[in-house]
């Protein structure tokens, strides 16, 4: 006579090893990953070295204007010229400009006494004679260069929107000190 156990103990011997292979799945341990693709990409923090793609050798952002004068604030008073005419226009981006950025320290006139004065240093004068003697050249190179504890607005304002804010310092030291031209004009107004 067969005996019946040793008969199916093929069958027996599968199910007893695959019910152990299921048991031994555990869910602290991932099963086999057979293509992992990137799942597993090195971990970085963001803007850290090593995780920025640095622009290549000798590319510029576009519409870069280089600013050659970086060390030499007289050389640019000397040679950079106001591109722009004082029309109604850029004297009144100039004066928008002024206002959002210049005026909450150097004050409306130009004077040093803005908002943050004196929690913040106060700034020298626009209207003394030495800015008023300054080509535009010069203030151009300020505002690009910052000027000791005055910080760099060249990532703020664009070098056209720079000529206009000049172009309005003018409009502001003209109103403190009109020529005997401007005070001809006025006395005439008035009469
Ligand atoms: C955060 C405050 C602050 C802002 C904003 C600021 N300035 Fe100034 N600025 C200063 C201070 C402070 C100085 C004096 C720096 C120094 O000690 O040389 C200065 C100096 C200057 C000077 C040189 C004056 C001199 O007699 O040497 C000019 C010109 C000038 N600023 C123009 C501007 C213009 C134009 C803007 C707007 C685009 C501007 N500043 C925005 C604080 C500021």
């Amino acid at each position: 006579m067969q005996c019946k156990f040793l008969n199916s103990f093929p069958q027996l011997a599968v199910l007893v090893g695959f019910s152990l292979g299921v048991l031994a799945c555990r869910h602290e341990q991932p099963n086999y990953i057979y293509m992992p693709d990137m799942v597993y990409t090195p971990a970085m923090k963001a803007q850290k070295e090593g995780s920025m793609r640095m622009p290549v050798q000798g590319t510029v952002p576009r519409d870069f204007v280089p600013y050659p004068y970086k060390n030499d604030p007289e050389r640019a008073g000397r040679e950079l010229k106001n591109p722009l005419r004082p029309t109604r226009a850029v004297l009144e981006q100039g004066q928008k400009i002024y206002n959002v950025t210049c005026r909450t320290c150097h004050g409306p006139l130009g004077l040093g006494d803005g908002s943050v004065v004196p929690r913040y240093p106060r700034p020298p004068s626009l209207q003394s004679d030495k800015v008023r003697n300054w080509p535009d050249g010069s203030i151009y190179h300020v505002i690009s260069m910052g000027q000791n504890i005055m910080p760099s607005y060249a990532s703020q304002i664009a070098p056209a929107d720079r000529w206009k804010v000049i172009h309005y310092v003018r409009v502001l030291q003209r109103s403190q000190h009109p020529s005997a031209e401007d005070l001809k004009i006025l006395n005439q107004e008035s009469n």
